[in-house]
């Protein structure tokens, strides 16, 4: 299970942490709370803020970090039964792990809807209007197009479903960079059985590890790639981590020298 803690080493905030995540940054945009950015109702009356977000996200402008990497070994090696993100920044994909090994939780910018017909919008119109500060509209009935990101309310993907089978034959359950504080993600984490141990790597204490932990659990404290540097180190595989990042790394390089700063501190001519 991830969350955006794992994104942050690539540049990407998080959403709660103080000071850094994007919710205590987009005062800005005037929205009446932060996680409105993620709410319908709200997007329907300004949509740019999200679309702003949208930009900041474009495939190409951040590249996964070891812990995606890690993730990436364990499918190589037949270990991972499944990865569960709550991340939206598209990172697992790029980092090689197939869509049969991924659940996207909360959606992704991969694909998007129209908002009025339901029609699938090509990927290239959708970012062209985004990347030229249009919000994008549907070429046949002209209704906003929206990225099938998750919103607050809405339905998961159907993909979600399959934790009913993954969880059960779990032998080992890694909750990496997440505060499990939404729902009904962050419940995944009491569906393992209780033999199975439960291994969290993140900067606090999260969820069911603080308030109901388990005797099986391990709680690895601090930056998420110091801890899976630590595990891979314990597991004997650095040299196989090195020589996946190498080959990865120069199939994948930055389109652009960008970070997500520019949505956190706009530019005085933005209102
Ligand atoms: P949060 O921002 O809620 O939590 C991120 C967690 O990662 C926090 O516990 C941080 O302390 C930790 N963290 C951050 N950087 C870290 C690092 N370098 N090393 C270790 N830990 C680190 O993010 P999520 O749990 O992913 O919803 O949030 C869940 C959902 O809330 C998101 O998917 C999003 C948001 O509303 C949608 O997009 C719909
Ligand atoms: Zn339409």
């Amino acid at each position: 299970m991830a969350g955006a803690g794992i994104s942050t080493p690539s540049g990407i905030p998080d959403f709660r942490s103080p000071g850094s995540g994007l919710y205590s940054n987009l005062k800005q945009y005037n929205l009446p709370y932060p996680e409105a950015i993620f709410e319908l109702t709200f997007f329907f009356q300004n949509p740019k803020p999200f679309f702003t977000l949208a930009k900041e996200l474009y495939p190409g402008n951040f590249k996964p970090n070891m812990t995606h990497y890690f993730l990436r070994l364990l499918h190589d090696k037949g270990l991972l039964l499944r990865l569960y993100t709550q991340n939206i920044d598209g990172l697992e994909r790029v980092s090689g792990i197939p869509a049969s090994k991924l659940v996207e939780a909360h959606g992704t910018f991969a694909s998007a809807t129209c908002t009025v017909c339901l029609r699938a919008c090509p990927g290239e119109d959708f970012w062209a209007a985004v990347l030229a500060d249009r919000v994008p509209c549907c070429r046949v009935c002209t209704g906003i197009v929206k990225p099938d990101v998750v919103f607050f309310g809405e339905p998961l993907p159907e993909r979600f479903l399959l934790h009913v089978v993954d969880f059960p034959v779990a032998d080992l359950l890694l909750v990496l960079g997440t505060s499990l504080e939404v729902e009904p993600f962050a419940s995944l984490s009491e569906y393992v059985r209780h033999s199975v141990p439960r291994v969290l790597i993140n900067q606090a204490v999260v969820g069911t590890f603080a308030w109901q932990p388990r005797g099986r659990d391990v709680v690895q404290l601090g930056d998420v790639v110091h801890g899976v540097e630590k595990l891979v180190t314990l597991l004997g595989w650095t040299e196989e981590m090195q020589d996946l990042m190498r080959r990865e790394r120069e199939k994948h390089p930055l389109h652009q020298d960008s970070t997500i700063d520019s949505l956190i501190k706009p530019s005085s001519s933005e209102s």
